[in-house]
């Protein structure tokens, strides 16, 4: 069983998909052993509370944005709950932090996020918005393997999404939101499955 730690900032609505995934038995080889938010009060915890999993609170108010203390203490609340380099996955969902180099080497290859854009296209903050005001097309949901540049790491899953002419940031955001919810529990099931193969840049299922 894989041990996961997923980390949070916000509504939680990602981590709501990656926990009816493991309750309706869509993910059987994982199970989210703790949920740790950088902030107090977010809907992410009562998700978590209203699924029986644990949660922690590191506040980081007044710290700055990458913080290898921090991480640390993010680390050993990770692992006080199993969530280790050797077994364990980490899921950023709506994690709005940025993870220090020595997190990323800690957990190596074990750590994955979810882009509300079609990368390389569009990383960072307000994906949507700045989608919307290029006049793409198409743009969609990402879910990669974290690498020490932000929105940078190998691609695991991606789906695209049409952009409409009468399309808000809001309406936008809500289509790419669906298919988040359903790439993140698939990503999340090959990687416990132990189906997933980095190949360089590439990420290929184990034949
Ligand atoms: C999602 O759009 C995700 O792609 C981005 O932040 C948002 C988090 O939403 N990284 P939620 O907290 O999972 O509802």
């Amino acid at each position: 069983m894989v041990p996961i730690g997923v980390l949070v900032s916000g509504r939680g609505s990602n981590l709501e998909s990656i926990l009816d995934a493991v309750d309706g038995k869509y993910i059987t080889k994982g199970r989210v052993s703790v949920v740790v938010s950088n902030k107090p009060s977010v809907g992410a915890l009562e998700i978590a509370k209203k699924h029986d999993v644990p949660t922690v609170v590191l506040d980081d108010k007044g710290l700055p944005k990458v913080d290898p203390e921090y991480d640390r203490k993010t680390i050993a609340t990770l692992e006080a709950h199993r969530v280790t380099p050797k077994d364990g996955l980490i899921a950023l969902a709506g994690y709005f932090r940025i993870l220090s180099p020595q997190f990323v080497d800690h957990y190596h290859n074990r750590i994955m996020n979810v882009h509300p854009a079609l990368l390389p296209a569009f990383p960072g903050l307000e994906a949507q918005k700045r989608a919307l005001e290029h006049g793409v097309k198409v743009s969609g949901a990402t879910v990669h393997f974290v690498a020490k540049e932000v929105d940078t790491g190998p691609i695991i899953l991606q789906a695209h999404v049409p952009v409409r002419d009468d399309d808000t940031v809001e309406t936008l955001s809500e289509r790419i939101l669906r298919q988040e919810h359903r790439l993140y529990p698939e990503a999340i099931r090959l990687f416990t499955e132990d189906q997933l193969k980095i190949e360089g840049r590439r990420v290929v299922l184990k034949t």
